[in-house]
């Protein structure tokens, strides 16, 4: 199915976008928050940045979902761990960017970044991992 192969192969090589630029906005907020720097419009672009590239790859993943035969073989991690803990993340994402709008201290709001994209990464790298375990044949870097 062509479609299915397309779609497969961007919402594989979609995620370096969300991990290259969670990473940023995620050192960004760290350096803010210890250094004590001002919260600027660079700094919010960059987190509004990793927050579309994340809900893109949801979209990717959920239309996925419906048509990949790995989820209608009922595998596993495919139908409920991968899901599961992306989606979670990307909640953690959505949540974390729009809390560090709800204040107007500079700290606060890194500090916000830094915790919430922070553990959303954690959570997406753990999956990948699982999934590499799960199936042995992928790899963490590796595009199929
Ligand atoms: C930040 C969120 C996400 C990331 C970083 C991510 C990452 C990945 C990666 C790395 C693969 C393996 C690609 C390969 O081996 O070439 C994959 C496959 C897959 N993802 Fe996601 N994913 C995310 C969200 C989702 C969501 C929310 C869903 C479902 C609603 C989903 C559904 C799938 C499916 C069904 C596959 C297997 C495709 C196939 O080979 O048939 N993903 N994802």
């Amino acid at each position: 199915m062509q479609f299915y192969n397309i779609l497969r192969s961007a919402h594989s090589g979609w995620r370096y976008l969300v991990l290259i630029f969670l990473v940023l906005a995620i050192v960004q907020a760290l350096a803010g928050w210890l250094g004590k720097k001002p919260y600027t419009e660079g700094n919010r672009k960059l987190n509004l940045f990793a927050l579309i590239f994340t809900h893109v790859q949801i979209l990717f993943g959920l239309v996925l979902y419906f048509i990949s035969p790995l989820v209608e073989a009922g595998l596993r991690y495919w139908k409920m761990e991968h899901i599961g803990m992306m989606i979670f993340a990307a909640i953690l994402v959505t949540v974390g960017n729009a809390r560090s709008k709800r204040t107007d201290d500079a700290a606060t709001k890194h500090r916000t970044i830094a915790l919430y994209f922070g553990l959303a990464l954690i959570l997406i790298v753990a999956a990948i991992i699982a999934m590499v375990k799960f199936d042995p044949t992928r790899t963490f870097w590796g595009v199929s």
